[in-house]
């Protein structure tokens, strides 16, 4: 049989790919983020875990507090390699080997248009300003990489003898930037293929994202030659991004069988803690991290998945892979056996005739634009089954009440039973929805949730608008469910929307 794997690079099979994450130094720059130094220290030892070859842990010129951190990250003594940013420019440079790094990045642009702009240098000034660079960092004996930037605008044969100049000054790795992210992969391959022929210190990729080509680039560079891509986790960057680190490393496994060290399991998790420091939101449709990546709705794909999950997935990468999960969601195009089996799994059993008449109400729920939560099929299903008595709730809600305003830390109490229990609980949040959300989770003792979704919605006009709340929550043992609340307050919205939440994993039999 001849598919589509036919025509992927069999030289790739196995080939090992390095794997260079700027997430600290390009990703920091994406605009309105800006990360404290104990931030970027998180963020370095999770990319340790992660298993990337090096980190680009800043442009210690750039500030005090930046270099500081750079240093930090250094004296961490993480297994990664840590580099740091300079231009070509001694200053820069000693500063960037005052933070101890294992190599220095130095970049120049090379570009006609950033050269007679910006550094305002003819070609030859460039030349040497690169050259002078390179073997004074190799005279301090650091590893040193040369980026030629804006090298996709950059004449290619005054790029090459750049590349080639700094080679013979003993630089140990060539970085090609598409700096403004305006390369195709077919030009890429061709560009990397050149530098290839011409220079024999290995090549490795920048790609920016304004065309949504960075990841493509990053891999037809791979097919042309380059051994180390540059990535950022979440596709963070200037302007668009840079290539994200789950879609280039996953492809460059699944799709090319080739190998990095990257240990894949974490690759949702390091995902998710860039994201909540960041505060930089993945769509629910991101590749591979987004909440939908693994998520399936309609009847045909989600019977297929029930059946067999490489029918409507791609087989060569499950959620499992990169710590995800699959999910099955309902709605207008919800079919019965995901009906079913989201049933069998909370301990419901309808028959055929009252499975119909569940799915029928799930489908106008849906065609009424809405979501259906996990508790809205549970009660759709009991009301249909007569099985109201699935359990009492293993949590009730007795007293809330919230403190908030601009001279105090918003502070929330709680008091619930637990199993008939009476608790009582107390916590602090950035707002005061965050405070009672955690004053709930913390009454549960050693049964640990985390609230994976929240929306809010206002459902009429007005300051007294009734606000509605469905939330997603993940409990310890990896189980997911989701409900809803609609209340006047905000707050009590989302405490009851959480507890029905939880009251929903109870139900399935847990102790806490
Ligand atoms: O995009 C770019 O060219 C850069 C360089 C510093 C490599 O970020
Ligand atoms: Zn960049």
């Amino acid at each position: 049989m001849r598919g589509i794997v036919f025509y992927v690079i069999e030289s790739l099979r196995n080939k090992h790919i390095s794997i260079f994450d700027t997430t600290l130094r390009d990703g920091e720059q994406t605009p309105g983020v800006s990360l404290t130094s104990d931030e970027k220290l998180l963020i370095a030892q999770q990319l340790d875990k992660l298993g990337v070859d090096i980190i680009e842990a800043g442009f210690p010129m750039s500030s005090d507090g930046e270099a500081a951190s750079v240093k930090r990250i250094v004296d961490a003594g993480l297994g990664l390699q840590v580099c740091g940013l300079a231009r070509v420019i001694k200053s820069d440079i000693d500063t960037c080997l005052g933070c101890g790094v294992d190599m220095v990045h130095t970049f120049v642009s090379t570009s006609d248009v950033q050269r007679i702009s910006t550094i305002k240098k003819s070609r030859d000034e460039v030349y040497r300003m690169a050259i002078d660079a390179v073997e004074y960092i190799k005279d301090h004996g650091a590893k040193c990489m040369f980026s030629a930037m804006d090298a996709t605008r950059t004449d290619v044969d005054y790029l090459i003898n750049i590349y080639k100049g700094v080679e013979a000054a003993h630089c140990d790795i060539i970085n090609v930037p598409d700096t403004v992210g305006v390369s195709v992969p077919s030009a890429t391959y061709k560009l990397i293929r050149e530098i290839a022929v011409n220079v024999n210190i290995p090549i490795d990729v920048h790609c920016h994202n304004d065309f949504g080509l960075a990841v493509a680039n990053s891999l037809a560079a791979v097919e042309a030659g380059a051994s180390q891509v540059q990535v950022t986790i979440n596709g963070l960057g200037e302007r668009a991004g840079n290539a994200d680190l789950a879609e280039t490393v996953m492809g460059l496994h699944s799709l090319y069988g080739a190998k990095t060290n990257i240990k894949s399991q974490y690759i949702v998790e390091t995902s998710h803690l860039v994201e909540r420091l960041t505060e930089v939101r993945m769509p629910p449709t991101m590749p591979i991290v987004g909440e939908n990546a693994f998520a399936h709705e309609s009847g045909i794909h989600t019977h297929g998945v029930l059946v067999r999950s490489d029918t409507f997935e791609p087989g060569v990468m499950t959620p499992e892979m990169v710590g995800h999960r699959r999910r099955i969601v309902l709605g207008k195009h919800a079919g019965k056996h995901a009906v079913k089996q989201s049933l069998e799994c909370a301990g419901l059993h309808p028959t055929d005739e009252q499975l119909n008449d569940i799915l029928k109400r799930v489908k106008d729920i849906g065609d009424k634009g809405k979501r259906v939560t996990d508790a809205d099929l549970y009660a759709i299903a009991e009301s249909i089954i007569g099985t109201a008595s699935r359990g009492k709730q293993a949590i009730v809600l007795k007293e809330v009440s919230v403190m908030t305003g601009n001279i105090i830390t918003p502070t929330a109490t709680v008091k619930a039973t637990v199993n008939g229990e009476e608790r009582l609980g107390a916590n602090v949040g950035v707002g005061p929805v965050d405070a009672a959300l955690k004053t709930v989770a913390g009454i549960l003792g050693d049964y640990k949730v985390k609230v994976r979704d929240f929306r809010i919605e206002a459902i009429s006009g007005g300051s007294d608008a009734l606000a509605e709340v469905i939330i997603g929550v993940e409990d310890d043992k990896g189980r997911a469910v989701s409900a809803r609340a609609t209340n006047e307050d905000i707050v009590m919205a989302s405490v009851e929307a959480l507890v029905a939440a939880i009251n929903q994993l109870l139900s399935r039999g847990d102790k806490i």
